[in-house]
């Protein structure tokens, strides 16, 4: 009986027909009340007890595998010469959806192109550092609370390897390996040890920049960023200066921008201050430039650096840092722009 199955399974595999009444033909043939198929259920009563069981699946597989191949002969004819292929050519494609840039990317981009046009050129550096590069070249004093445990992610292992917590480590790099005149920016990724809320992140990104040669002082630093603010948020923007510290410069500043959302009257953005603060900026510390091996008689220098996040933030009015390492794509598809 088995084997009987199996020869007839064989022979509606190989079953063709070249018109709609082969179709029906076939169709009488095997499935039909009094079809071949049909049949083997009567032969069914003589199967011996035991083996009525296997012998039944068998005969039930074979009906739907017959079933299956007498509707696919006839679909062939019924819906046409199209169908006939198995695809409808004429049908519309789908669109496929392009990507747009990350929010991230698109500032960073354009912060790149302000000052390539400024003649700085992209230098970039490892994320997983060494002490020497992100404090001890910079002038940190080996006490300094940013070494703390709580701002920096060191290796259990080797108190000498660490997450970078700022691309000023990049400037340590290149002067390394460079003599002036140098002038480049380091877009990157920095990780500080800290609590993640809406306005501070343990991830983020930064954008440093680097210009030493002989004669550079605070002016041309100064005029440098003032191009850079009145390009990325406008002409009428304003800038200014506020005395700060950082090991790696002397003297050092935080520089503000006039607000660009209320135009410098006063909202809650700027918090009714009309400025908003965006980098960290000053003169090379001659004590970093000997570390580089660069002479501080012949040469100085200016630094600074600002988080790309922040600045993301102001410029498209977002509210929590988080949205940026969400992926989530009704908040990536909003942002398009020719960088
Ligand atoms: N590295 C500083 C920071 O992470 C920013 C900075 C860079 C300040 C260069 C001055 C000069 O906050």
């Amino acid at each position: 009986m088995l084997e009987k199955i199996e020869q007839l399974k064989r022979e509606i595999e190989a079953l063709t027909a070249s018109t709609k009444e082969e179709v029906e033909e076939l169709r009488i043939k095997y499935i039909s009340k009094k079809g071949l198929v049909s049949q083997l259920f009567a032969d069914f009563k003589n199967v011996p007890a035991d083996r009525k069981k296997a012998v039944g699946q068998s005969i039930n597989v074979l009906k739907n595998f017959a079933l299956d191949k007498i509707n696919s002969l006839k679909d062939t004819f019924e819906n046409g010469e199209q169908k006939k292929s198995g695809q409808d050519l004429t049908m519309p494609g789908e669109p496929m959806r392009l990507g747009t840039r990350h929010p991230l990317s698109i500032v960073r981009n354009e912060i790149v192109d302000i000052f390539a046009r400024l003649g700085f050129t992209v230098a970039e550096g490892p994320e997983i550092e060494d002490d020497w590069h992100v404090f001890s070249a910079l002038n940190f004093p080996p006490e300094h609370p940013a070494r703390d445990m709580q701002d920096t992610f060191f290796i259990q292992k080797d108190p000498d390897v660490l997450l970078r917590t700022h691309t000023s480590s990049v400037q340590a790099r290149v002067m390394e390996k460079t003599q002036p005149p140098i002038r480049a920016i380091f877009p990157g990724r920095v990780f500080r040890n800290e609590a993640i809320s809406a306005r501070s992140h343990c991830i983020f990104h930064q954008i440093e920049g680097l210009y030493v040669d002989e004669n550079v002082s605070f002016a041309d630093l100064k005029q440098t960023l003032l191009y850079f603010s009145r390009e990325l948020f406008g002409e009428t923007t304003e800038i200014r200066l506020r005395p700060s510290y950082f090991p790696f410069t002397e003297p050092s500043a935080e520089m503000d921008v006039s607000c660009s959302i209320c135009g410098g009257k006063g909202c809650n953005v700027c918090k009714y201050t009309g400025w908003l603060e965006i980098l960290g900026c000053g003169m090379v510390d001659p004590n970093v430039l000997e570390s580089c091996n660069i002479d501080s008689k012949k040469y100085t220098g200016f630094a600074f650096g600002m988080g790309i996040e922040r600045i993301t933030m102001l410029k498209y009015g977002i509210k929590d840092i988080r949205h940026f390492f969400e992926n989530d794509v009704r908040f990536l598809r909003q942002f398009d722009s020719a960088y």
